[in-house]
């Protein structure tokens, strides 16, 4: 490994324009304001245009992040894009990203951990970058969860919403920036939280009826169980990143958690010794953009002036798989 350390030194974020609100949610399914609200935070969410797919919202959020940069597409030495709603099955959403935004030549692929993709792809990032490969990384986590959900499913399609953010990474020899990664994965809770292929097999036989009438794959979960594994294992994933950075509880400035209901973020905050204030949350606005989240919340800590050079910052996510995982920043822009 160089001596190099990964800053961010871009942050963009983008919601499509059209938002669902609770209040309309009760037009679609069995439902309450109150009852959502109570059980997950969440008020409304962002629904992604009828022409828009995954790689526009990432476009958009892109851009802003290479602008805060001050630098261009030509600066870029390679593309992640964390996405559990890929434009297409392939090519990679990355590449379609690429070509939107006038790249050429250098790598660009996606990476697929559901909500925990943007940890993932901030771990691969920095390892990659720190190992000499690439100077100026572009990550995006960009998602239209709108497009996997049953909205026949009053438990799963109150939860979700569409979004993009986006950091432009690059590697210094100045000290901070990402401190460190933890990763987990267990694949035996795989049938807790999944949706299938849309294409589920090449014989007829294989036809797999959660496939909805209209031939999508949707969003199928075990929601308590999920709840109940999911503060478990942030609660230790959270010990285990401060101990592998050597930082203590009260040195994080900010906790920036992976929205998916405000109940799990309030007991990994408690579990940290954090007040509310000292987490963002925006839950509330977004509903769950999976690999979107954390990058949407950092961004408005970032646009609220919230962030100073030298704060610790503990990023968090739980998602299908059951894939987990953190990673601490020292904040340097
Ligand atoms: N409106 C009204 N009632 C509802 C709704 C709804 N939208 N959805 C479910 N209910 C009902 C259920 O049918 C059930 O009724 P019953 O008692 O008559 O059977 C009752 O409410 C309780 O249902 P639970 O599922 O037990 O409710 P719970 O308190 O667990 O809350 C929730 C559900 C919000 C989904 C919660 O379990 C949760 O947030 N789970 C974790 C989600 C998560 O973190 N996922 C990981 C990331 S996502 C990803 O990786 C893609």
């Amino acid at each position: 490994m160089s001596s190099m350390h990964v800053h961010v030194t871009g942050i963009g974020s983008y919601l499509p324009e059209r938002t669902l609100t609770n209040a309309d949610l009760e037009k679609i399914v069995d439902t309450t304001d109150s009852w959502i609200h109570e059980r997950t935070g969440i008020r409304e969410r962002h629904i992604i245009a009828e022409d828009q797919m995954t790689s526009d919202m990432a476009v958009e959020a892109a851009r802003i992040a290479l602008d805060d940069a001050g630098i261009g597409i030509d600066d870029i030495d390679a593309l992640i894009v964390s996405t559990t709603t890929p434009d297409m099955v392939f090519p990679a959403t990355a590449t379609i990203v690429q070509a939107k935004l006038g790249g050429k030549d250098f790598p660009a692929w996606d990476t697929q951990a559901v909500c925990s993709g943007f940890v993932y792809g901030l771990a691969h990032a920095d390892g990659m970058m720190r190992a000499g490969m690439f100077k100026r990384v572009l990550l995006i986590g960009a998602e239209a969860m709108s497009r996997i959900v049953n909205w026949k499913d009053r438990g799963t399609c109150v939860l979700f919403g569409d979004g993009a953010g986006a950091v432009v990474l690059e590697a210094r020899e100045e000290e901070g920036g990402v401190l460190g990664s933890v990763l987990h994965a267990d694949g035996s809770y795989r049938d807790l939280l999944k949706a299938h292929h849309p294409h589920p097999g090449a014989s007829p036989d294989a036809v797999d009826f959660s496939i909805d009438a209209a031939g999508v794959a949707a969003v199928e979960m075990k929601g308590n169980e999920v709840f109940r594994v999911a503060v478990t294992k942030l609660g230790e994933v959270v010990g285990e990143i401060l101990a592998h950075c050597h930082i203590d509880e009260d040195q994080i400035d900010w906790l920036v958690p992976h929205q998916a209901n405000i109940r799990i973020i309030q007991a990994t905050a408690k579990k940290l010794g954090m007040d509310m204030k000292r987490v963002s949350t925006t839950v509330r606005d977004h509903g769950n953009t999976s690999s979107a989240s954390i990058p949407l919340a950092l961004d408005a800590l970032y646009r609220e002036g919230k962030l100073q050079s030298g704060q610790h910052i503990l990023l968090e996510a739980f998602a299908g798989g059951f894939a987990w995982g953190a990673n601490i920043l020292r904040w340097s822009k």
